[in-house]
């Protein structure tokens, strides 16, 4: 008997169900349930503008939230017959299988769509593997194995963030000039935006700090400029780059300026944005991972530690202090306890350290230079702020390097002495 009550299943699972997008903003949605499946569905029907019901005598912490915020509306009972009236789309998400078996035949005798989450087979409709990027909404179903379809799902997302799923020729190309933080320089710490970005540029105009790996894998009609080299000579200048941001935008082609760490932290990112701006070009701005911050982490060293630093400053020492134009108060730095970092200091270390004890700072204050950050290169000195210059030299250092002066470098060689232990422990 009970392989004759299989059969009609088998029958029903070879009928390829028919992939449909909803629109549902605006619209009703009812979530019956309100624990851990409950949770993983109601942000996407709220990301769709769904005006969600949730119906559950309890909810968790998460849902629970949502309601106070007035994202949906919780009615606290349990579910009753009627509960579908008005809705477009019934999700019966509760742990017990008779309640969840009364609103699928409620939704059915009503005609509406109702996704059960305990018994995939006795479903009126499935919930696909979902992904978005940009415009495109991946919806993947696998004959009923949600482990193959978030699989596949993933691959497809992979694929069109990291561009080997073509998107340059999408209908929805971007236009004008992005200004793409790429991040330290390790190529797995752009952001997902800025790499999809990447992957649909016409022009990529780069820096010297930009990680570079991301330029082997753009298809070979994309124009790379090298800004740090020609055609404008050994270094090409602001205006030149400035020149050619608008000059290839204007002609139609989709331009992302790819700069080291984040754009707008001495990157001079910000004047690419005004001179684009005047020149009546869109521009779009998205982040990256900084430097300053994410160097030192790589390196272990916290640029915060609780009772140890609850400040940090980070300061471009590309002018010597004293050096004619520098706007840093270098004796409020010697006075201060916070954590310091310094970006392009590496030739000026001598007098940073010496204006620095002078003005307060203990010459024993301990310091970390990290050279070539998140780079199979990157390499680290420990050393005081008082023998750090003479150490640089020894070991030749060279930029582009990051110098954190601060107790928190303590809590970097704790860290690491405990590894050490850790791995002598049998
Ligand atoms: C002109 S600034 C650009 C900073 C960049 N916009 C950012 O947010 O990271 C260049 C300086 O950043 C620091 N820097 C950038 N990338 C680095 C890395 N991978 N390792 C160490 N220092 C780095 C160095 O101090 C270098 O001289």
């Amino acid at each position: 008997m009970a392989g004759n009550r299989a059969r009609p299943t088998r029958e029903i699972q070879i009928v390829p169900p028919y992939l449909l997008g909803l629109r549902l903003d605006g619209r009703r949605a009812i979530v019956i349930g309100g624990g851990r499946v409950a949770q993983r569905r109601v942000p996407a029907l709220l990301a769709a503008g769904a005006e969600v019901v949730l119906v559950s005598p309890e909810v968790t912490p998460t849902l629970e939230d949502l309601a106070s915020r007035g994202e949906l509306t919780w009615e606290r009972r349990p579910y009753r017959d009627g509960d579908c009236d008005g809705a477009w789309l019934v999700q019966a998400c509760t742990d017990d299988g008779k309640i969840n078996a009364a609103v699928a035949a409620e939704a059915e005798d009503r005609r509406i769509w109702c996704v059960r989450a305990d018994d995939a087979q006795a479903s009126a409709a499935w919930t696909p593997a979902g992904g978005r990027v940009g415009e495109t909404t991946v919806g993947v179903l696998a004959g009923g194995d949600p482990r193959r379809a978030a699989g596949v799902r993933d691959a497809v997302v992979d694929g069109l963030r990291d561009g080997t799923l073509n998107a340059r020729h999408s209908r929805h190309k971007p236009v004008g000039v992005a200004l793409v933080g790429g991040g330290p320089g390790d190529p797995g710490l752009i952001t997902v935006r800025g790499r999809r970005l990447l992957a649909q540029a016409d022009v990529v105009v780069t820096d010297r700090l930009a990680p570079r790996e991301l330029l082997d894998e753009l298809a070979g009609d994309v124009e790379i400029i090298d800004a740090a080299k020609i055609p404008y000579g050994r270094s090409m200048t602001q205006e030149h780059i400035n020149a050619a941001l608008v000059e290839h935008a204007r002609a139609g082609r989709f331009v992302v300026r790819l700069k080291g760490g984040d754009p707008f932290v001495f990157g001079r990112g910000a004047e690419e944005v005004l001179h684009c701006v005047e020149a009546g070009i869109p521009v779009t701005v998205v982040p990256g991972i900084t430097s300053a911050i994410a160097v030192p982490s790589a390196a272990g060293v916290p640029v915060t530690h609780r009772g140890v630093a609850q400040e940090f400053h980070v300061v471009s020492a590309h002018v010597a202090p004293g050096g004619a134009g520098s706007t840093v108060d270098w004796e409020a730095l010697g006075r201060s306890q916070g954590t310091l970092i310094l970006l392009m200091a590496v030739e000026r270390m001598h007098v940073i350290a010496d204006t620095l004890m002078r003005y307060g700072r203990s010459p024993d204050t301990p310091t970390a230079v990290i050279q070539d950050g998140t780079l199979q290169s990157q390499r680290t000195l420990m050393a005081s702020l008082a023998t750090v210059a003479d150490d640089m030299t020894a070991s030749g250092v060279r930029p582009p390097a990051i110098i954190v002066v601060g107790a928190v470098v303590q809590v970097a060689r704790q860290i690491e002495m405990l590894r050490a232990d850790m791995g002598r422990t049998p």
